[in-house]
């Protein structure tokens, strides 16, 4: 059985591509063999994280939603060295960034249950252990469905205060989607804030558990989506906050 975890977030620019990136490679060091959807098709990011540059006659997840070209052929092996001594393995769904295929997929729009489809689809035949679902910010159809059908949702958000409301209400939704599971990640937390009042601060304004409280990192700025920063920077604080997630959503998940 797999889990799908939705990663999500109110406002843009909060660390989802990165979190989606590095958290897959976490449960690859653990040998998961995971997928991600870059669902987030109006702005496309995760792969740069990946380094992946597609051939001319790649295919996207565009394709499959749009022409309806098999999920299979969509997915890309990007199962970095280390993950993969570790026999795990990355497979990610990259969005079109060609730009008359974003116009394209914003004018017509697609069938959002065929992204559904295929998630199950996908680690179905491909035996995988996760789903990972990287979403673009807000509200909107997609996400409403991804979070419907997330084992997991994580809600990413920094400790700034437009973060702190739009994130009550992307909350309220998911629970009214009765949402199995959401977790709050709070990212670039700076160095100075206090950790335990940012924790009472979520405790009380949601009442859903804290995944990790990730620190503001000079690093992560300068690797700038350019790489990943739990096997750039194994030892980082940031690292270890991902990594815990990782193991906790194993444990936790593989109970059920
Ligand atoms: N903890 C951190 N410390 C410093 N910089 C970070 C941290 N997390 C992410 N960043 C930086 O913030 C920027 C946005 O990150 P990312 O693209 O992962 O966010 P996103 O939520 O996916 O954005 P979007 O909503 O546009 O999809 C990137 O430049 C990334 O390097
Ligand atoms: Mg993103």
């Amino acid at each position: 059985m797999s889990s799908i975890l939705a990663i999500h977030s109110f406002r843009g620019g909060t660390g989802k591509s990165n979190l989606s990136a590095n958290l897959a490679t976490c449960l690859g060091l653990l040998g998961k063999k995971v997928a991600i959807f870059d669902t987030d098709l109006a702005s496309p990011g995760v792969h740069v994280l990946f380094g992946f540059e597609a051939d001319a006659s790649a295919k996207y997840l565009n394709d499959h939603l749009q022409e309806g070209v098999p999920i299979r052929q969509c997915a890309h092996d990007v199962t970095p060295q280390q993950v993969r001594h570790a026999s795990g393995k990355i497979l990610l769904l990259p969005g079109s960034m060609e730009s008359d295929r974003i116009a394209k997929l914003l004018r017509e729009g697609y069938e959002v249950e065929m992204l559904n489809d295929a998630m199950f689809t996908l680690a179905d035949e491909l035996k995988l252990d996760f789903v990972l679902v990287d979403t673009h910010p807000g509200i909107n159809e997609e996400t409403l469905l991804s979070t419907a059908i997330a084992d997991s949702l994580l809600m990413v958000m920094r400790p700034d205060s437009q973060d702190y409301l739009g994130t009550a209400v992307a909350i309220e939704v998911a629970e009214r989607l009765d949402a199995a599971d959401i977790r709050l990640v709070v990212n670039k937390l700076p160095n100075h804030f206090d950790k335990e009042s940012v924790r009472d601060r979520v405790a009380s304004s949601y009442g859903v558990p804290l995944g990790a409280l990730l620190p503001l990192s000079d690093d992560l700025l300068t690797l700038a989506s350019s790489g990943l920063a739990v096997l750039e920077y194994p030892h980082h604080p940031w690292s270890d906050g991902v990594r815990a997630l990782s193991e906790q959503l194993i444990a936790d998940l593989s109970e059920r």
